[in-house]
């Protein structure tokens, strides 16, 4: 089948949501540290809840941060305006360029987060009038940010589904879905589009440490969804590969870099060097947004570390509470590692810098056009 002639399904979930105008609008946040168990939505009025959350991981995955931080900035438009309604356009933007430093920084290894801050920043200093005029400029462009990601997530389905079409048993590693975007996912897109084409499929979700994202989330969606699965343990993958019972690896990416080195959740290197010895492919679907054309390669991306979360997971009672937790929260596959990678304007096999270049470029015109349609 061709991409365009698979069905796409809606997302089973949705993290999250703006509602109302940007004077007195708030964001709504699905709370996916308490997923599975209680669905409890968070109500956001300030920009420093949404970082907090950003922070908690109440929100999370490359395009999802990206989305709440262009909210936030919203948010910490009309916080500036409400210290002092009367401030000069210079000065608004300068006091909200200071406001939202700590929006961009808020995570580090993603590149979303700070690439939305520094787009919608540059969107503010160029649209005309007053300081309300740009913080209702902020909105539709978090508004046109959000609905972006929606329509890529679906572009990625297709054209992963035509890619994987005919490969039944497909292991994924932390949490790329529903949960990570305002579509259908990012990996696991082409699985939801295969599966309600009446493709064959099967999941196999590694539980991703150190924090069972795709225990606790990946399962949670695709039982939502009806798509059959099981969990194992990330150290199960391999041995999986080796028998035979995997016919492709697919996962997400918080940054892909010039060169095409893919940094993701920790453990995705070990599963693509995995993948690489069994022949099996190793595939990483991203949206442009998720491409970091000027970074050089993956030893340049800051990799965040979580300790307290490792300890919080990995770390049993019974163990001395003074024990050191190793705990990057994600690691760097090397471009030579991945079979193909998808996103919305298409698949690459073998992806190299002269093509990234030229998506890049394309991920820039497809933006600007977005922004003149506005
Ligand atoms: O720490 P997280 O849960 O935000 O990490 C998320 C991942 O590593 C995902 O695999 C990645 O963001 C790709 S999903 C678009």
């Amino acid at each position: 089948m061709r991409p365009e002639d698979f069905t796409v399904p809606e997302p089973p979930v949705t993290p999250l949501r703006w509602q109302g105008s940007w004077r007195d609008g708030h964001l709504r946040l699905l709370d996916q540290t308490r997923l599975p168990r209680h669905e409890t939505w968070l109500e956001h009025h300030t920009a420093e809840t949404v970082i907090d959350d950003i922070q908690r991981l109440a929100v999370r995955g490359a395009p999802a941060i990206g989305i709440a931080g262009a909210y936030a900035l919203v948010l910490a438009a009309r916080g500036v305006l409400a210290g002092d309604a009367t401030l000069s356009r210079p000065e608004f933007l300068s006091r909200l360029g200071v406001a939202a430093q700590p929006i961009a920084d808020a995570r580090p290894t993603a590149v979303n987060l700070p690439a939305a801050i520094e787009r919608h920043l540059r969107l503010a200093d160029e649209a005309p009038g007053s300081p309300e005029q740009i913080a209702a400029a902020l909105l539709a462009a978090a508004e046109g940010l959000d609905r972006y990601e929606l329509a890529a997530c679906a572009a990625i389905g297709r054209y992963g589904a035509a890619w994987l079409q005919g490969r039944h048993r497909l292991l994924t590693h932390c949490n790329a879905g529903a949960l990570v975007t305002t579509g259908i996912g990012t990996a696991l897109a082409p699985i939801y589009v295969l599966h309600a084409s009446g493709e064959e499929v099967f999941v196999y979700a590694d539980e991703s440490r150190p924090l069972l994202q795709g225990l606790r989330l990946t399962a949670y969606e695709l039982a939502k969804a009806g798509v059959p699965h099981a969990v194992q343990a990330d150290s199960a993958a391999a041995g999986l590969m080796r028998r035979g019972g995997v016919d492709a690896v697919i996962v997400g990416a918080d940054r892909v870099c010039a060169n095409g080195d893919v940094v993701n959740k920790v453990g995705t290197y070990s599963v693509a060097l995995a993948a690489q010895r069994h022949d099996v492919p190793f595939v990483v679907a991203a949206p442009l947004s998720t491409l970091d054309a000027t970074t050089a390669g993956g030893d340049d991306v800051p990799i965040e570390d979580r300790p307290a979360d490792a300890r919080a997971y990995l770390v049993p009672e019974a163990v001395p509470a003074a024990l050191e937790a190793h705990a990057p929260a994600f690691d760097v596959t090397p471009a030579a590692l991945v079979s193909a990678l998808v996103s919305e304007v298409g698949v690459v096999e073998k992806p190299d810098k002269y093509l990234l270049k030229a998506w890049a470029e394309q991920a820039r015109a497809l933006q600007t056009a977005d922004d003149a349609g506005r």
